[in-house]
C-alpha cells in the first residue's frame, strides 16, 4: 500500500488566525493540507478563492491539495496552479469534458484528481482512471465541513481500490473526504484508503496536532 497521507481541511481553521493555524499544520505530521474551494453554484456554499490561496501558500510548507468544488473548473485551472495548488482535484459531476480537463491540470505541473460525489457510482471512473493521479470519494455531500460520515464511502473506496488493482494502478492515490475520524479511519485504510481529509475532527479536537499523529499511526 501507498503510504498514508493526512489532510487536515483549513475549512474548519478559524479563519481569523489563518497564520497561526499554518503553522500549527507546518509543525505536524500532515503532509499536505487540504484547500476547499466552493463558487455558490456547484454546491450551496461560497467558501475561498485566489487571495486567501495566495496567502496560504506563502506561509505553507506543506503539499496544497485543492479541492475544486465548482462548476467548469477548467476556466480557473491555471490560476489555481498559478496561486500554489500542487494537487488539483476537480469533480466529475462537474465536468463534461474531463478527460481535456485532467489533461489540462497535468499540463499545468500538478497532480490530478477527480471527486466522486456520495450519490455517483464508482464505475464512471473506469475510462479515466489510467490518466488521474487521484480519485477522491466523497464521504458526504460536498458543501460544509462537519457533517456525518455516510459509510457507503467504505464500500467505494474498496471498489477503486479494486479498479486500480485490476488495471495495474499501484501509486493511485485514494482520498477519502467528509466525516474522517478515529471511529471510521482504521476501515478505510483496510480498504485501501491512502490519503485522509479531515477538517473539523483534527480542528475541533483539544490538540490538533496530537489528532493528526493518531490518524496517521492508524496506517503503521
Ligand atoms: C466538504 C469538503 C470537506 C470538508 C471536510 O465539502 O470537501 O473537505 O471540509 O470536513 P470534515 O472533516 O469536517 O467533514
Ligand atoms: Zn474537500
Amino acid at each position: 500500500m501507498e503510504k498514508l497521507i493526512i489532510a487536515p481541511s483549513i475549512l474548519a481553521a478559524n479563519f481569523a488566525e489563518l497564520g497561526s493555524e499554518i503553522d500549527m499544520l507546518n509543525a505536524s505530521a500532515a503532509e499536505w493540507i487540504h484547500v476547499d474551494v466552493m463558487d455558490g453554484m456547484f454546491v450551496p456554499n461560497i467558501s475561498f478563492g485566489f487571495p486567501v490561496l495566495e496567502a496560504v501558500k506563502k506561509r505553507a510548507s506543506k503539499v496544497l491539495d485543492v479541492h475544486l468544488m465548482i462548476e467548469k473548473p477548467e476556466r480557473y485551472l491555471e490560476a489555481f496552479a498559478k496561486s500554489g495548488a500542487q494537487v488539483l482535484t476537480v469533480h466529475y459531476e462537474a465536468c463534461p469534458h474531463l478527460h481535456r480537463t485532467v489533461q489540462q491540470i497535468k499540463d499545468l505541473g500538478c497532480l490530478a484528481g477527480v471527486a466522486i460525489n456520495p450519490s455517483t457510482p464508482v464505475h464512471v471512473l473506469e475510462d479515466i482512471i489510467h490518466d488521474i493521479d487521484l480519485v477522491l470519494i466523497m464521504s458526504v455531500n460536498p458543501g460544509f465541513g462537519g457533517q456525518k460520515f455516510i459509510s457507503n464511502a467504505i464500500k467505494k473506496t474498496k471498489e477503486v481500490a479494486e479498479l486500480a488493482k485490476s488495471k495495474g494502478l499501484g501509486k493511485l492515490k485514494i482520498e477519502i473526504d467528509g466525516g474522517v475520524s478515529l471511529t471510521n479511519a482504521s476501515e478505510l485504510i483496510n480498504v485501501g484508503a491512502n490519503v485522509l481529509v479531515a477538517g473539523n475532527f483534527v480542528f475541533s479536537s483539544p490538540n490538533p496536532q496530537e489528532t493528526i499523529a493518531h490518524l496517521l499511526e492508524l496506517g503503521n
